[in-house]
């Protein structure tokens, strides 16, 4: 424990200096702003709350409106804890209770500078991504479509029982939703959240993906985490293409609200989500999966009938039905 001034100084410069940076000492917030606008940002600034011209409340205001990075660590004693907790709502990352245990010292500015590296780094990766947004923006939509067809081969690699299922789905969810009036960019939109429905299962487990037996609870949860996980892996580069990201996440949507990730219930289903879950079930249900065979079209017709009004959409079932009247004209995949 130190306690004397002097002492609790050269201690805070110690550690300081093990991280490999210079320090400098100010006797006031108005002489640290000084060096500050002397000298540039510095990564980080240990400060009292009590301080002559200046106090910690006001240079924190001050430093982190010029100065956003600096990680500020505050030094304050027992009385002084509510103006610290008013020093952390202002951006101040972290306090050191007085009297200094050097230990403590050590473990909060270990702590200010990893979160100050983590922020700058995500900072970075943000405009870099920002910036690949940008890129990809110029490029045509072919390019888009090659992208999304590797990822698409990407997942169906880990999958081998869903070979071309990403494939059936877009032209299903097409043909259905042209009977519901889509066209033009929406119809488009449908073909794309179609063929990428499933893009977050590239973040399930190969085994459970591919286990021939039904799932355990805990697996059952991995596995539904990917229709939130494709949305977060697609925003970045599907912002303008809304409908998308709606498929991704809410393809397992129930009518009853007993689907994921959202229990949505009725029409708060997204529409195309709707169009995607019946198709998708449909192509699923007449597909060999690892955990079973695959039934004939007209059970599985039977299957959406018997499931309508409470899983699946009435009208996106009719629609389906007119687009496919003759059950035995699909394509009965291997
Ligand atoms: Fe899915």
């Amino acid at each position: 424990m130190v306690d004397d001034d002097a002492s609790v100084r050269r201690s805070i410069a110690r550690v300081i200096e093990a991280h490999g940076l210079a320090t400098k000492e100010a006797r006031s917030g108005a002489e640290a702003l000084a060096i500050l606008e002397r000298e540039g940002e510095v990564p980080l600034v240990i400060s009292d709350i009590y301080m002559p011209e200046m106090d910690g409340v006001t240079f924190i205001r001050e430093a982190l409106q010029r100065y956003p990075d600096i990680a500020i660590v505050m030094l304050t004693g027992i009385a002084e804890v509510s103006t610290a907790v008013e020093c952390l709502k202002l951006g101040a990352l972290d306090y050191i209770s007085k009297p200094v245990v050097i230990e403590e010292v050590r473990a909060r500015v270990d702590k200010a500078l990893e979160k100050r590296h983590l922020v700058l780094q995500n900072r970075f990766y943000q405009q870099h991504l920002e910036s690949r947004v940008r890129e990809l923006d110029r490029r045509n939509k072919q390019s888009l479509i090659n992208g999304v067809q590797m990822l698409v081969q990407a997942l169906e690699a880990k999958d081998t029982y869903t070979s071309g299922h990403s494939a059936r789905v877009a032209d299903y969810a097409v043909k259905t939703a042209v009977q519901l009036g889509y066209t033009g960019d929406r119809l488009e939109q449908i073909r794309l959240g179609g063929e990428l429905h499933d893009i977050g299962k590239i973040g399930t487990r190969e085994d459970i993906l591919n286990k021939p037996a039904p799932l355990t609870p805990d697996e059952f949860q991995h596995i539904k985490a990917h229709s939130a996980l494709g949305e977060r892996i697609l925003a970045p580069f599907l912002s303008e293409s809304p409908s998308v990201l709606r498929i991704v996440r809410s393809h397992h949507e129930r009518l009853d609200g007993a689907g994921f990730p959202d229990g949505l219930t009725g029409a708060a289903i997204p529409e195309e989500a709707r169009i995607v879950a019946v198709v998708d079930a449909f192509d699923a249900m007449t597909t060999n999966r690892a955990y079973r065979p695959s039934r004939a079209p007209f059970d599985a017709v039977d299957e959406l009938r018997r499931c309508t009004g409470t899983h699946f959409d009435s009208d996106v079932v009719a629609a389906f039905l007119r687009a496919f009247p003759d059950p035995s004209a699909f394509p009965i995949p291997g």
